[in-house]
């Protein structure tokens, strides 16, 4: 009997340590739902180095793929509230997710908001191979040529999926999507001319531009981006009201315990912040919130909000899971 009670005691004494170990006490993983090499895999980099910084352990990235993201973020809303996975994702991940796909898991009350992180608007580019030197003569061509397009995404209900779908429903073209584990190989087809084009995350395209490897036509913003004065909005190049800000935050798994929230969004807001960060993320054109909107509130407010706006457009649009 006493040696019952003696391990009885000693369960006790192990799970009671466990708990009672400072936060963080080993390293933590974020997943990101995309291949390594896109737009999201590289914010998570980015604020993952500075993140490590003010929490004290390793922050590591986890590429989970597949399913316009829902694999990857179904990955971590059912790791332990421990505050030990993470969850990065964006506009197509965490709100357009929920109209397309039959989630086995609720966007809004299975996740706690911890920091939005960036934005930036998508961009229209094309292999170089096109003759078309403007938005305009683009849009001609596509219709001239719908029966042989090839539009890379990141699988249906990825930013540059729903993306494509609402510029193939401005200018009434099929654009015929084929489906990457993320844009960073999409990216990689594009340079090379095995597809056609892409409605891209600015952030991803923006470097490939600017090299000269593809071409840009425009961005869905109302203001050109400070980095690419001579990419024309939407508006100017003759598709107004194209407008899509793509933004990207970090979520932890319903039932995380509060104070480890706070550290997590401290660690966020440490990184953005941070001068070489700040550089980082300017450089490829995303901009970051002000500070009164990195608070876990201000994403689960802006969540809901987009949620509310994007999931009667989506559904109208009747976007079918790939
Ligand atoms: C998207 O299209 O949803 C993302 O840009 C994909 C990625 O981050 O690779």
């Amino acid at each position: 009997m006493k040696r019952v009670i003696f391990a009885g005691l000693a369960a006790l004494t192990l799970v009671g340590a466990a708990q009672a170990q400072p936060y963080p006490s080993r390293p933590i993983t974020i997943v990101v739902p995309f291949s390594a090499g896109g737009p999201t895999d590289a914010i998570a980099r980015a604020i993952s180095e500075r993140m490590r910084v003010s929490l004290g352990q390793s922050v590591i990235i986890e590429n989970v793929t597949g399913a316009g993201g829902s694999i990857g973020v179904g990955r971590a809303v059912r790791a332990a509230p421990d505050g030990y996975t993470l969850s990065l994702g964006h506009t197509g991940t965490h709100v357009v997710n929920g109209a397309i796909y039959p989630l086995q898991y609720d966007l809004l009350n299975d996740f706690e908001p911890v920091a939005l992180i960036a934005s930036n608007p998508m961009m229209v580019v094309t292999k170089n191979a096109i003759p078309a030197k403007n938005l305009r003569e683009l849009i001609d061509w596509l219709k001239a040529n719908s029966d042989k397009i090839a539009t890379g995404t990141a699988g249906v209900g990825s930013a540059s999926h729903f993306s494509g779908v609402y510029f193939q429903n401005l200018i009434k073209v099929p654009l015929n999507f084929v489906p990457y584990r993320g844009t960073g190989p999409a990216l990689q087809d594009l340079v090379a001319g095995q597809i056609d084009m892409i409605v891209d995350q600015a952030s991803n395209a923006l470097t490939q531009v600017q090299a000269g490897k593809i071409r840009a036509y425009a961005i869905t913003d109302a203001k050109r981006l400070a980095v690419a004065p001579d990419i024309p909005t939407a508006d100017e190049a003759g598709l107004p009201g194209f407008h899509i800000s793509l933004w990207s935050a970090l979520w932890v798994p319903k039932g995380t315990p509060k104070d480890i929230i706070a550290k997590l969004n401290a660690a966020v807001v440490d990184a953005l912040a941070d001068p070489a960060v700040r550089q980082r993320l300017a450089d490829v054109g995303l901009e970051i919130p002000p500070r009164e909107q990195q608070t876990p509130q201000a994403l689960g407010a802006y969540q809901k909000a987009e949620i509310e706006k994007w999931w009667p457009i989506i559904k109208a649009a009747n976007i079918k899971p790939e």
